[in-house]
Order: C-alpha cells, then structure tokens, then sequence
C-alpha cells in the first residue's frame, strides 16, 4: 500500500538535513511507483509536489534560515524535486501506456468473429422478366418508355377514346384518386385514377416524342379486381406502340409472333381472336395454351392488340391519313405463369422469398 498522505505531509523536513530530504524523497518515491492508475498517480502528485507536501513547506523555510545554509537547503530540496519529477513522469508514460492499449484492447475489431449475418434476399422474378422483355425490345431497335402510376383520367380514358360512360371507368374496376399530384406535380382540380392499363403512356410517349415512334412500356396497373388463379388487383403490363408510315395488321401478328416466341419458345402454342377495344380498330387478343391451368389445360388471354384508332393519333396531334400503328398489352404475371408453368398467380403476388429463390438473380435458362 502506498504511504498515507498525511504520514507523508506530516514529516517536517529541515531542507539543510540532507539525509532526511532523501529519506523523505525515497518514501515519496514509493508512493509514486506505487500508483497503479490514473487516479492513483493524480493523487500521488497532489501529496508529492502539492500546496500541502513537505516538500513545499520545507521550501518555504529556506528564507527564514541562515543565508550562508541557502544554497545546500536548496540544492537538496532541488535535487529531490528533480528527481521526483523524473520519477513521476516515467510512471505516467507507463500508466498512460497501459491505458491506451487497453483501449485498443477493448474497442478493437476481432476480423476473425463469427458475424451476424443478414439474410440475402432475392430479385422477384417480375423484375428479371421486365429486364428480359426491356432486352428484347431493345434489340429490336424500340425504345423504352415510362408513365406515373397516379394517371389523369384523361390520358387513361380519354385520350384512348373511352366515351364518358364506358363501363370501365365504373368505380368496381377503377381506383380513384382523391390526391392532387401526379409526378411530384399539383395539378389542381384534375380527375386521378390509378392507372387501369399501361396504354395512357401511349399517348404520352406520342406527345413526348412525335412520330415515327416504336416504344415499349413495362408497369404496375391498378384494377379493383379479386386475387384468383389469374388475376390480381395489382399485376403489370408490358405495352407496345409502333407508329410509322405504312404499318399493318401484318407487322403487328408478325411482332407478338416473334415476342412470344421469345418469351415462351417455338413450342408455345397462340391465338389470335377479335375483340374491341375503344383505341384499336380493328381489335384482337392474344392467348396462350396453358396445360398447367387450374382445372385442366386449356386457353389463358396473354393480352389485347389493335391498330391504333385514329382518335387516339389526332387526340396526341398526328395526321391518321400520314401515319399509322398497332398497339399491344400483355400481362407479365401471366406471361411469368406460362414460362415457369405457374398454375395459380397467389405464388407470384404473395412475396415469399422461396418461390423468388427458385429463379435465381439472373432469371432461369435465359
Ligand atoms: C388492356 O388492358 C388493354 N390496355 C390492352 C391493349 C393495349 C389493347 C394496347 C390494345 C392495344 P385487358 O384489360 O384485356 O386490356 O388486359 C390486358 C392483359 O392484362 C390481360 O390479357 C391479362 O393478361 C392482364 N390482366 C388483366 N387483368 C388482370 C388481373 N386482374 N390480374 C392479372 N393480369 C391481368
Ligand atoms: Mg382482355
């Protein structure tokens, strides 16, 4: 244990008793050495070198002595001073030293530790097939386009030549919108759907880029529709538009041929069949053979096509008498069921990562 400050504050030291300055000057130097921490030695300091230690007392006294017995008092008291200073500071380096690598100790990084590790999640295999699809189209020399979710009813009905009173803009297929903001952009009082269909985008990429115009367009669509084997509220869509001069129904059966070829192989089997559609005249849709459909094989609708309705190019400001096009709409989940024979579209929406994992980061076989 180190001497108690006051034994040693207590010693009266004469500075011309030179055996007693060193004998003093040995216990302090114990004390000190005998710190352990920062604390420690803070307190050693105070009682060694502080307004209280013999040390300082007795240097008090060497005015009040013999002025022939100054210079050996102070020469002692010196010497002893200097000596402890030497010793305190080689004890703080220690004591410093000591703490600083227990610093290092206790906030170091063991590299070597076993980690938590953070489960690595999967890309969902509507994302790789949009990327595939974006791919083909590309190589075909289209461009891509996009459009907001949030729609103005006009470019969704409207501008695609829907009367006001088409059944399709009843509130058991819409969602409407009571916000104001399409795009980050106020746009006052206007009338917002959440877009039923991708094909609003057709007429925005036509007031966008003019034509000749050759664009596909992959997005999430909105439609009050219940969860079933092939159909969901939420599904997406991949549109198409070609306007040039001359285009026929022939380029469009010749398009969707060699798209679902791409997508399904040689092997799949497709129909063309009339439909309607306000912005195409004539109308058609597209099926596929499904033999996984639920409750046997059978036909499943891939997606609408037409030429594009004259009202649809005037409306986006192009003469119908110079230019015509067709225009298409597939559905991706379906698209992704015939691919990966899904049978029921619940595995696809649901977002469980071990039906993602299956398709791997790159998509399967493609
Ligand atoms: C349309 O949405 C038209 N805009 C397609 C079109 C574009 C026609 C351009 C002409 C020119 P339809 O409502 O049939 O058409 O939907 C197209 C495809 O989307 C369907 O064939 C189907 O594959 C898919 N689809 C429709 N509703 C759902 C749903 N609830 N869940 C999943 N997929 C759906
Ligand atoms: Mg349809």
């Amino acid at each position: 244990m180190p001497t108690t400050g006051d034994a040693l504050n207590a010693t009266q030291l004469d500075p011309r008793d030179g055996d007693a300055i060193a004998a003093w000057a040995s216990s302090a130097q114990e004390l000190i050495d005998a710190a352990t921490t920062q604390a420690e030695l803070r307190d050693a300091k105070s009682e060694v070198f502080g307004d209280r230690s013999a040390l300082v007392l007795a240097n008090r006294m060497i005015g009040k002595i013999d002025p022939k017995e100054r210079a050996v008092a102070g020469q002692n008291l010196g010497g002893a001073r200097k000596e402890l200073n030497r010793v305190f500071e080689d004890r703080k380096a220690l004591i410093d030293a000591q703490a600083q690598a227990e610093v290092l100790r206790s906030e170091g990084v063991d590299v070597t530790m076993p980690s938590q590790r953070v489960p690595v999640g999967s890309r969902h295999p509507l994302e790789l097939l949009i990327g595939q699809i974006e791919d083909f189209f590309l190589s075909m020399g289209w461009q891509i386009g996009e459009g907001p979710e949030v729609e103005h009813e006009w470019f969704n009905f409207d501008a695609l030549n829907f009367d006001a009173d088409h059944p399709a803009r009843q509130m058991q297929d819409t969602f409407y919108i009571d916000g104001t903001t399409v795009g980050g952009v106020d746009e006052g009082d206007a009338s917002l759907v959440l877009r039923t269909h991708t094909s609003p985008v057709q007429s925005r990429a036509l007031l966008e880029h003019g034509a000749p115009l050759y664009v596909a367009v992959p997005g999430k669509v909105f439609r009050s529709d219940a969860l079933d084997a092939t159909h969901t509220p939420v599904f997406h869509q991949i549109e198409g538009l070609a306007i040039d001069k001359g285009l026929t129904m022939a380029d469009l059966k010749g398009t969707l041929d060699h798209f679902s070829r791409a997508m399904f192989g040689e092997e799949a089997k497709t129909r063309l069949r009339p439909s309607f559609f306000p912005f195409t005249e004539p109308s058609a849709e597209m099926d596929f053979w499904f033999p996984q459909k639920k409750g046997g094989p059978g036909w499943i609708e891939w997606g609408g096509c037409g030429m594009v309705n004259p009202n649809v190019l005037r409306a986006a400001g192009l003469d119908p008498d110079e230019y015509s096009g067709f225009a298409f709409g597939m559905g991706l989940e379906r698209t992704l069921m015939l691919q990966h024979g899904i049978s029921d579209m619940h595995d696809i929406v649901e977002g469980d990562l071990r039906f993602s994992r299956q398709f791997g980061l790159y998509g399967k076989g493609r």
